[in-house]
Order: C-alpha cells, then structure tokens, then sequence
C-alpha cells in the first residue's frame, strides 16, 4: 500500500495489485474529507471479486470481438475471458498483477513487463503507469509504453467514482458532463456495431451538465441489454483537452476531466453483484461510476475508428486527469 498525501489531509492510496486505486480522499464543501471512489479493504477482495475495482487496464480495455484480429497480415489469438470476446487484456491481464514500484514527492511509478505472447498479444511490452496527486487536488495518470513488435494497446483506469462519498453507494446526485456529440451503439454482447448515435435528445446527452439517474430510470432502447450506460462516447477534439466532469450535489465535490484519448467508456457499474466493499460498506449495481479514458472499442474490427496500434519500437504515452475542486 502506498499513499500520497496532500497538504490539507487529502490523500491518494494506491495497492500494488493491479497498481489499483484504493482510496481517493476529498474534503467536500464542508471540509470533511470523504473516500470517492470504490474499492476494497484487502488484497484478497481484489482476487475474490470482479469489476476491476480501481486497477489498470491492459493490455486492450474493453471487449475485442472473438479475442482475434489481423495485424500485420498476420491472425493474433487472444485468450477469450468473455464468452468468444477478450475483456480487459482477457487472461493475464494488467489488473490482477503484483506491479514493481517506485517513488517521488508526490508521484508514484508503477512499472511490469508483460512478455511476448501473453495473453496471445505480441510483443515484449515495457509498461509504466505514474499515478500523481498534488496539492490542488489534481489526479494525474501518465501511461507509458514501448513494444520490440508492433502490438495493441489500449491501457485505461478502471476506478469507480462516487462522488456523494463511497459509503453513499448510490448515483442520485450526480451531475455529468461529457463533450461528445455522439455515442457508439452496441450490440447485445456490448461491442460496438460501428454506428453512432447522435446524443441530441436523448438520454445520452451530457454536452450540458445532466442527471446521470435520469437515463437509468428511463433508459435508451440500447441500454437495455447492458442494463445502464455501458457506452463509448465519441469525444470531440484530440489532444489533451478537458472531454467533461463530474459533481455530486450531495457533498458538493466536483470532478473536471482530461485526457489525450479519443473515447471515454461511461460505466455505471451495472454488473456489481452485491458484496462488501471498504469499511464495510455493501456495494451493489449503480454504487458507483467509471469514465474510463480509452481507444474506442473493438477498434481493430472497425478501420474507420483511431487505432490501438502501438508500432515496435516507438514510445506510448497518454494521459489523463481527475481534477477535484468544491462544486
Ligand atoms: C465494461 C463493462 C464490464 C465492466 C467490468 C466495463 O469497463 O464496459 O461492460 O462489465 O467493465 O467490470
């Protein structure tokens, strides 16, 4: 377990399994410091339970249709962990890995090797993650990479916010923002059919800051079969850029988000079975939700989409950040 502290008693705690945020501590508008995101007390709960609670993501976020693909001209076999889809990086992936790690002031490097054919993708990949915290309460999370093959990359964090404090374990409250014009339709297996739905007039527009409960009362036809959002937004811009936010009107804590990726997979949490989390708190369907910053899905079966494609020998760098102020 590793913490950062802020001068004012906020702190960012972070585990060596799955380089995972643990805790992220924020004062509300009151000044009472409260846990936002979800996680669990020990390492075991981690390996015990699904949902990739606060860790990283690799090799590929999301769902890759049959684990294959062409690449190269040549047929790349992944390990399905998802019916005949990968999930995550599918077997051996980022999240359930002991990461090497290392520390400055206010930044912590975690770093792993992931060896040529694991989990079926090619290339001896070097991977870092360096999570920082400062003083202004900003979380900032840099991913960085080189492969000695071309190889897919697509590393995300899979932390669940809940910004009413964790123990609140419900999204009334919440208020989202997300600078996107359109969102892709899934299909039933929640990949991606290629289309896009524009969000004007329907529940998936965020480009104003909107209830996230109100789509989950009354949801899109395709929320149905992922039983809430579960959808990649098809951010505007590219570049490191503000794509959206976050505040819950229940303590006030408010949320900014950037990132240098073109997708942001808008999770909330509808696939958490009941079980307890930290402080014993029992989490369940919708206690939590995660904006995870990503290539689109499936991107490699879609041409028309930016490519995860990480060439052999150049550098993979992205970055993201979470910047939390009073609402
Ligand atoms: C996916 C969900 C999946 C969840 C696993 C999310 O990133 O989009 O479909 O169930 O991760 O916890």
């Amino acid at each position: 377990m590793i913490r950062i502290d802020a001068k004012d008693g906020s702190y960012l705690q972070l585990l060596e399994y799955g380089a995972a945020i643990q805790k992220l501590v924020i004062p509300d508008r009151d000044g009472r410091h409260l846990d936002v995101v979800l996680g669990y007390d020990t390492v075991s709960d981690y390996q015990q339970y699904d949902g990739y609670f606060g860790a990283v993501i690799g090799r590929c976020a999301n769902r890759i249709r049959n684990a294959s693909f062409i690449l190269g001209g040549k047929q790349i076999q992944l390990i399905a962990n998802e019916g005949k889809n990968s999930l995550h990086g599918g077997m051996h992936s980022f999240d359930a890995k002991i990461w090497s790690v290392s520390r400055s002031d206010q930044s912590v490097c975690f770093q792993l090797c992931s060896p040529d054919g694991e989990a079926g993708y090619p290339g001896n990949l070097e991977f870092s993650v360096r999570y920082t915290f400062n003083n202004s309460h900003q979380l900032i999370i840099e991913y960085e990479a080189v492969s000695d093959q071309d190889t897919l990359l697509n590393p995300t964090n899979h932390a669940y916010f809940n910004l009413s404090g964790h123990q609140y374990n419900r999204l009334d409250g919440h208020l989202v923002e997300v600078l996107a014009e359109t969102v892709l339709e899934n299909d039933e297996e929640t990949l991606p059919t290629g289309k896009q739905i524009p969000v004007s007039s329907t529940v998936y527009d965020f480009r104003t800051p909107a209830a996230l409960a109100a789509g989950l009362v009354q949801p899109h036809s395709n929320m149905l079969a992922c039983k809430g959002y579960d959808h990649n937004y098809c951010l505007n811009g590219s570049g490191f850029r503000r794509i959206g936010s976050a505040a819950s009107e229940i303590s006030g804590i408010s949320m900014q988000i950037f990132s240098s990726m073109p997708g942001l997979q808008l999770y909330t949490g509808n696939n958490i079975t009941p079980r307890r989390g930290k402080d014993g708190i029992e989490y369940h369907q919708y206690s939590g939700v995660c904006f995870e910053t990503q290539y689109f899905p499936d991107a490699i079966h879609h041409p028309q989409f930016l490519q995860p494609i990480l060439t052999a020998g150049k550098r993979f760098y992205s970055r993201t950040e979470y910047h939390f102020s009073p609402l």
